[in-house]
């Protein structure tokens, strides 16, 4: 039997590395041959430091990684689209497939309790060299984008687009993001191609400012702290910002997002966890202010924007300042958690040796 070696998260900040079979696919099943799988803040926040997720963040010792992309090996019976030598990017969640939920696409709120299984979370995620992944998961990356493009479209892209979607970004706006990890970094791609007219970003950590700002991602990189909001008002001629997107869920990033938005604007909500107060009265409801909360993507829209990044001629793997081999996945999950960094991936073959 041919075995691999798969990158486990005990939940001590540690990485542990196990031996597993090479799956073989079966009914509806692909073996896909991994080259890029990154790292996701959720991944560090619920998984690497302490088991603290539940339900569909609780994590059951699999081997790790939610953002995989790769090319089919092997398919197994009965596969309907998918063939060896596809290049695909995973969809992270695998759903059951006929719940209301999963008939939207929108496979991470899958309601059933058996069924509905993510990758690197509940089933063998993308850590490894092998994925054993259902046909029914996978979107085709395009010729034009990497493998390192797609895996980052598994969730953070594909969740950054959803949320842009549901606020609506255009040459109208001026759009804020608060907390500049991965996510925070692909909202400003995403809203710049999208057409913002002018783009702030904001973080505590100055590794990440410095990070916008030598992309070029924003036009203003503001340190957090309390004069955030009056500075976000000051460059919008006193009114603040149209669209507000918070990615880091803090509680201080969350009250500057809505308090640094106008009237009539619209905040999204993609940072996790915690809590956050504010005063609804002047806050949102005299200010006839929408706060919506936004949980990945579905799947056609994945697909949609793997097309649209070709048209845009963007590379999510701009934001990627680091990349490691597999054995050297725990020096790869510890700089992501000092947060001291861009995107971090864990590469494969020929993405090695990319820079
Ligand atoms: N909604 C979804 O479907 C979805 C999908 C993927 C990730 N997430 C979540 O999105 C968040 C961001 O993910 P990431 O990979 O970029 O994680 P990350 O932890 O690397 O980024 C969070 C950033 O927020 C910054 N921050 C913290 N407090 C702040 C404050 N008061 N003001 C400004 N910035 C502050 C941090 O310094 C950090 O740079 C995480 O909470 C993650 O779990 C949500
Ligand atoms: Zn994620
Ligand atoms: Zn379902």
């Amino acid at each position: 039997m041919e075995t691999m070696t798969g990158a486990t998260l005990p939940g001590n900040s540690t990485v542990e590395f196990k031996q597993y079979p090479v799956p073989v696919p079966g009914h509806g099943e692909v073996l896909i041959r991994t080259k890029s799988s990154t790292i996701c803040g959720s991944d560090i926040r619920a998984i690497y430091r302490e088991h603290v997720g539940k339900g569909p963040e609780g994590y059951q010792g699999v081997i790790a990684g939610h953002e995989p992309c790769g090319i089919i090996e092997r398919v197994g019976p009965g596969c309907r689209r998918f063939a060896e030598g596809d290049r695909v990017i995973v969809y992270h969640i695998s759903g059951c497939g006929v719940c209301n939920d999963c008939r939207r696409g929108y496979m991470i709120s899958c309601t059933s309790p058996t069924y509905r299984r993510a990758y690197g979370w509940q089933r063998d995620g993308g850590m490894a060299p092998f994925i054993l992944a259902e046909e029914k998961d996978l979107v085709l990356l395009p010729g034009a984008l990497t493998y390192t493009d797609g895996a980052q479209v598994a969730c953070g892209f594909g969740t950054v687009y959803e949320g842009l979607e549901k606020i609506g970004v255009s040459g109208n706006d001026a759009v804020l993001v608060t907390g500049l990890g991965p996510v925070g970094l692909a909202s400003l791609m995403l809203a710049r191609a999208l057409g913002a007219s002018m783009l702030i970003g904001t973080d505590l950590v100055p590794e990440r400012l410095e990070i916008a700002r030598e992309l070029g991602l924003a036009d203003h990189v503001l340190p957090a702290g309390p004069r955030t909001v009056d500075v976000v008002r000051e460059l919008t001629g006193g009114h603040g910002v149209e669209r507000a997107v918070d990615c880091s869920g803090a509680d201080a990033a969350r009250q500057t997002a809505i308090r640094a938005t106008r009237k009539w604007g619209k905040i999204v909500f993609l940072g996790e966890g915690g809590a956050v107060s504010f005063n609804p009265s002047p806050d949102i409801i005299h200010e006839q202010k929408t706060i919506y909360g936004s949980w990945v993507t579905n799947i056609w829209r994945m697909e949609e924007l793997v097309e649209r990044l070709v048209r845009w001629d963007i590379h999510p793997e701009r934001l990627v300042t680091h990349r490691f081999a597999l054995e050297n996945a725990d020096d790869a999950y510890a700089l992501m958690a000092e947060g001291k960094c861009g995107k971090v991936a864990v590469v494969f073959d020929e993405e090695l040796t990319r820079d």
